[in-house]
């Protein structure tokens, strides 16, 4: 059993940190920005609620972070109250937000000028892997720290793999959103041109799932997509900021991505439709529209 704080009780966060205080055993506090949520989680498991980072992580032997983007992970970890001025020589953090590979290096950085670890530690597996207990995670970071961290994350995984130094989690999880974004977007032009020719859908996906073009997204959207539902999973908001992350960084190592590009620009229109929140599998909506 560690002591263990987590800051950003968001969808992600919330049973993330359930899990670190139920499946693992740990001894958890918690910060939420909005503090009625930390609240309604020490309600609900137990722990601590503090109203500051800084002042949450002081005992923790762990620390974690899942909040939006890099600068409210900046804001959390480097900011005034945040994180890192407050926690104890050898801590480790270990940061779950999907943020840049540079911002995981200045933490690192960071880390290291105090005398913690670092652990970039993106995840994937949405909502429902959040809330089952099994997401994948994505790790950066030196071998020694992964090695600490491994067990207590293994709380809220299914899979924790060490990719290469600081950045390299985050990386990988921009691979996985390239990944989504192409086969999505196939499979929002399959079901479109279905419905189009007249098919079953329905019968279509039961047959062509077990060949060739079956896929996570296929198994876990196509009904949604086929009723047109889409009020529910990854928001397309977190996507678009994902794939600027993604674009950003291909620029940089001169990578060439013109099908991210364009999946990228189509999100832009479902945006426009008042698509902000919907699941990425809306793309299906802007071919219908
Ligand atoms: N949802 C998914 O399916 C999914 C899957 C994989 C990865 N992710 C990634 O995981 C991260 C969290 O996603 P989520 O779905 O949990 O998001 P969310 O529900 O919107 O939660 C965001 C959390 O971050 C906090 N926060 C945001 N900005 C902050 C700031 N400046 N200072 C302090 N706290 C701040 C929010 O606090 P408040 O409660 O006060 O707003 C909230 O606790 C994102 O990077 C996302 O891309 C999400």
């Amino acid at each position: 059993m560690a002591r263990v704080a987590f800051i950003g009780l968001g969808v992600m966060g919330y049973p993330m940190a359930g899990h670190l205080k139920t499946k693992g055993g740990h001894d958890v506090s918690v910060y939420n920005r909005t503090f009625a949520k930390a609240e309604a989680w020490v309600e609900q498991f137990g722990g601590a609620a503090f109203r500051l980072p800084v002042e949450a992580v002081r005992d923790a032997d762990f620390v974690f972070t899942c909040v939006g983007n890099d600068d409210d992970l900046r804001s959390v970890t480097l900011g005034e109250s945040g994180c890192i001025g407050g926690m104890k020589p050898g801590a480790i953090l270990i940061d779950n937000t999907t943020a840049s590979a540079e911002v995981a290096r200045e933490l690192e950085e960071a880390c290291a000028a105090r005398g913690l670890g670092f652990v970039d530690a993106p995840v994937s597996g949405g909502q429902a892997g959040a809330e089952n207990g099994v997401l994948t995670v994505m790790c950066g970071g030196d071998e020694a720290a992964f090695e600490r961290a491994k067990p207590v994350i293994s709380s809220y995984a299914r899979m924790v793999g060490l990719m290469g130094p600081a950045g390299a989690g985050q990386l990988t999880k921009m691979v996985n959103q390239i990944c989504i974004a192409g086969v999505v977007q196939g499979l929002a032009e399959g079901i479109h041109f279905g419905k189009r020719a007249g098919l079953d859908i329905e019968k279509v996906i039961e047959v062509i799932s077990k060949g060739a073009a079956g896929s996570w997204q296929m198994e876990n959207r196509y009904k949604t997509m086929n009723e047109g539902r889409y009020d529910f999973g990854f928001a397309i908001d977190w996507m678009r900021k994902d794939l600027g992350i993604v674009l950003s960084e291909a620029r940089r190592n001169g990578a060439k991505l013109p099908v991210t590009a364009l999946v990228d620009q189509f999100y832009g229109d479902v945006q426009t439709m008042g698509g902000n929140r919907w699941d990425t599998s809306s793309l299906l909506a802007r071919l219908e529209k």
